[in-house]
C-alpha cells in the first residue's frame, strides 16, 4: 500500500536553503530562508538566551512532559508582550492562550479551534501570503478566498482592493493578516488602514486571526504589535498566532502561541479547554526548551533589558542593510529600487520574474524563492556587491 505513495518535490523555501547549503560555488549567496544572519552569515545564539539558557540548567530538575497548555509564566509574557502590559482585555480577563510548538503548531491550533466551531469556515488570506499557510490551515478542511494585498507595479499595499475584496467576507468568517513586516513582501498596512480593517470587522463580523511572527523586527516590539492592539481593543474577537522564532532567535527550539481574544472569561476558558484537547490529538504537549528561557527573558528586567537591545541592533541591521541593498542595485541596474527601504522585517520582493530568479540561482549560485522573495538579513559586507551586480545581468 505505501509504495503508492510518489515522492513529492521539495519545499518551495526549504529546498532552496537545502540546495544553496550543498551548492559548491563560493560565492553563492542564502537569501531563501526566514532566518537571521549576521555579518559572517551566521545565524547567531542570542546573548540573553545563552545567559536564560545557562540558568535553566542550573535549575533544572525535570524533564516530565509539559503540561499540554504549556509553561504558565511563557504565556503570561506572550501575552503582555502581544497585548501591552495595560491591556484592557487582559485586565477584564478575556484572554485565553497556549503554548504551542512554533509559529506553525499556533496557527494549526487557531486553524483546529475554528474547524471545531464552524467545520469548513473560509479563510480570506492576502494576495501573496507565506506558502505554508495554505496547508497548515485548509489541512484541518478550512476553505481559502484571497484579497488583493501586494500591487507589484508601485510595490505598495492595495489598500482599496483589500478593502473591495473583504467587503465580501460575512460574519463568522475569518481574515487572517500579518501583524507585521508582512512575509513574503515586507508591506505593512499603516496605523489607519487597521483601523479601517477593525470597523469592517465590527460591521460585518469576520474574524481576525493575526500571524505575527515577526514583532520586534519592523519598527520596534510595540510599534509591531499597534495593529494587532487595535483590533484587540475594538472587537469581541480576535485569535493570535505568535513565535518566539525570529524576535528570540529559537527558531529550532520551536516556540509559539496561540492566543485567543474572547468575549469574556468564561469563553477564553472554554477556548483553552479546546485548545488543550486539539493539541492532544495532533502532538500532546509542547516542548519545554525555547519556552521556559522565553518566559525567563520575558520575566527577568535584566535579561529582558539585554534580549532587546539585541533585538534593536538586529532590527537596525537589517535596515541600514535595505539602505545599502538600495544603494547598490539602484547603481547597479539603474533601476528604482528605493521601495525596499519601506519596506520592514527580513523580506522584500526584487520584482523579478521567475526565470531572472532561476538564472540568479544556476548562473551566479544567488538563491531566492522564485517569486524573487529576499530574505535582507542574508546580505552582508562582502556579498552585497555580487549580488548586486548578478541582479543586474539578469535584468
Ligand atoms: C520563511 O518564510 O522563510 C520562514 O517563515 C521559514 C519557514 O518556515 O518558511
Amino acid at each position: 500500500m505505501l509504495e503508492s505513495l510518489e515522492r513529492l518535490p521539495d519545499d518551495p523555501i526549504l529546498g532552496l536553503a537545502a540546495a544553496c547549503r550543498a551548492d559548491p560555488n563560493p560565492n553563492k549567496v542564502d537569501l531563501t530562508i526566514g532566518i537571521y544572519m549576521d555579518e559572517q552569515g551566521i545565524c547567531p545564539v542570542f546573548e540573553a538566551v545563552k545567559q536564560a539558557q545557562q540558568i535553566l540548567m542550573a535549575q533544572e530538575v525535570t524533564k516530565a512532559y509539559m503540561p499540554p497548555a504549556g509553561d504558565a509564566a511563557f504565556n503570561l509574557g506572550m501575552q503582555k508582550l502581544l497585548l501591552g502590559e495595560g491591556s484592557a482585555v487582559l485586565a477584564d480577563g478575556r484572554v485565553g492562550s497556549i503554548q504551542t510548538p512554533g509559529g506553525c503548531g499556533a496557527l494549526r491550533i487557531g486553524a483546529e479551534i475554528i474547524q471545531a466551531a464552524a467545520p469548513g469556515t473560509r479563510v480570506w488570506v492576502s494576495d501573496p501570503t507565506w506558502p505554508v499557510h495554505i496547508p497548515l490551515l485548509g489541512s484541518v478542511g478550512l476553505q481559502f478566498e484571497t484579497y488583493r494585498y501586494y500591487e507589484p507595479s508601485d510595490h505598495s499595499v492595495n489598500f482599496d482592493g483589500m478593502v473591495a475584496d473583504l467587503k465580501r467576507a460575512q460574519a463568522g468568517e475569518i481574515v487572517l493578516l500579518h501583524g507585521c513586516c508582512h512575509n513574503p513582501c515586507g508591506a505593512d498596512l499603516s496605523l489607519t488602514q487597521w483601523q479601517t480593517i477593525a470597523n469592517m470587522a465590527q460591521q460585518q463580523g469576520f474574524i481576525p486571526f493575526v500571524d505575527i511572527a515577526y514583532q520586534g523586527l519592523g519598527d520596534g516590539l510595540e510599534q509591531d504589535a499597534a495593529g494587532l492592539r487595535t483590533l484587540v481593543d475594538q472587537l469581541p474577537e480576535v485569535i493570535v498566532a505568535a513565535s518566539c522564532s525570529k524576535n528570540m532567535g529559537l527558531y529550532r527550539e520551536r516556540t509559539g502561541l496561540t492566543l485567543f481574544v474572547c468575549k469574556d472569561a468564561d469563553n477564553a476558558a472554554a477556548l483553552v479547554s479546546q485548545a488543550k484537547v486539539a493539541a492532544r490529538r495532533v502532538y500532546s504537549m509542547p516542548p519545554a526548551h525555547g519556552a521556559i528561557i522565553a518566559a525567563r527573558i520575558l520575566e527577568d528586567e535584566t535579561l529582558n533589558a539585554l534580549w532587546q537591545s539585541e533585538l534593536v541592533a538586529m532590527c537596525e541591521r537589517i535596515n541600514g542593510l535595505r539602505a545599502a541593498l538600495v544603494g547598490k542595485l539602484n547603481a547597479s541596474t539603474g533601476r528604482d529600487f528605493n521601495f525596499i527601504q519601506n519596506e520592514k522585517g527580513m523580506f522584500s520582493f526584487l520584482g523579478l520574474s521567475a526565470e531572472q530568479a532561476i538564472r540568479l540561482r544556476k548562473e551566479y549560485g544567488v538563491y531566492m524563492l522564485d517569486s524573487s522573495r529576499i530574505n535582507v538579513a542574508g546580505v552582508n559586507a562582502s556579498n552585497i556587491d555580487y549580488l548586486a551586480d548578478a541582479v543586474a545581468k539578469v535584468l
